[in-house]
């Protein structure tokens, strides 16, 4: 049985207190899911986070990190200090990093490695944009961007990855992919998997969906059968939405 697993993608939001209240709503709302959840807050409260969500089922993530150990990358984090904190999951490729900070294709292939030589999980991020889709391109598009950042890993490595469908025009705009949408990317991004790698490495393969999930839709996203999860931006602000989407499962 694939993870299912709800993400809340914090974005730049949420500074020191926030990041602490939230977390103890988050806490007193964590009942027994059969979800993996996790929390991805800004980089810099990441150790206090996750300190904070100790004697909880949430996992603290990161949005990002560099894809070198250490030297004169100023700014930048690496694999190994996130680890260091007990932080062992990373998100990658987000749309809004791929848009504002000019990660390609091949610099995501050079994080994802470093992420997996650390022994770190990644969610792994991807998605069309508007014009793509309206071109009908999104497969071609989606296709391109799963090959030139993964299509060089062994099978094994996919153990440790997660991926997440983000359509851009779906992000923080309230217009969420109908679940027929996403159902048909989802399956077509196992076929791109199971393509390469066979079935049971596509079968095994947790893809999330992300993009306005809110407590209304998630239910009826996450029925679809290549759906299992969501990483959710502007709801997972919110204990109880985020809490209503994790329950939707
Ligand atoms: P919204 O849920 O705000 O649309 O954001 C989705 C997202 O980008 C999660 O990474």
């Amino acid at each position: 049985m694939r993870k299912q697993i709800v993400a809340g993608n914090w974005k730049m939001n949420n500074d020191v207190a926030q990041t602490e209240a939230l977390i103890a709503s988050l806490k007193a709302q964590n009942k027994t899911t059969n979800a993996e959840v996790m929390i991805a807050p800004t980089a810099v409260n990441l150790s206090q986070a996750s300190n904070s969500v100790k004697g909880s089922t949430i996992e603290v993530v990161a949005q990002n990190m560099h894809f070198a150990e250490s030297g004169a990358y100023t700014g930048e984090i690496s694999a190994g200090m996130l680890k260091s904190i007990g932080v062992n999951t990373v998100i990658l490729g987000h749309s809004e990093r791929r848009e504002y900070f000019n990660e390609t294709d091949e610099l995501l292939a050079k994080k994802v490695d470093a992420a997996l030589a650390n022994g770190m999980r990644v969610i792994f991020c991807f998605g069309e944009e508007l014009a793509d889709r309206k071109a009908g391109n999104e497969e071609a598009v989606v296709g391109s961007q799963i090959k030139n950042a993964l299509f060089h890993l062994g099978a094994d490595a996919f153990q440790n990855i997660v991926l997440a469908y983000e359509p851009v025009w779906a992000i923080g705009t309230g217009e969420t992919a109908s679940p027929e949408q996403a159902q048909d990317m989802h399956a077509f991004i196992r076929k791109t998997l199971a393509d390469k790698y066979g079935n049971d490495v596509a079968n095994s393969l947790s893809i999330l969906y992300g993009g306005s999930v809110k407590p209304a839709n998630a239910e009826e996203i996450f029925s679809k059968p290549d759906v299992d999860g969501g990483l959710i931006g502007g709801a997972s602000l919110k204990a109880e939405d985020f809490f209503a989407i994790v329950n939707a499962f």
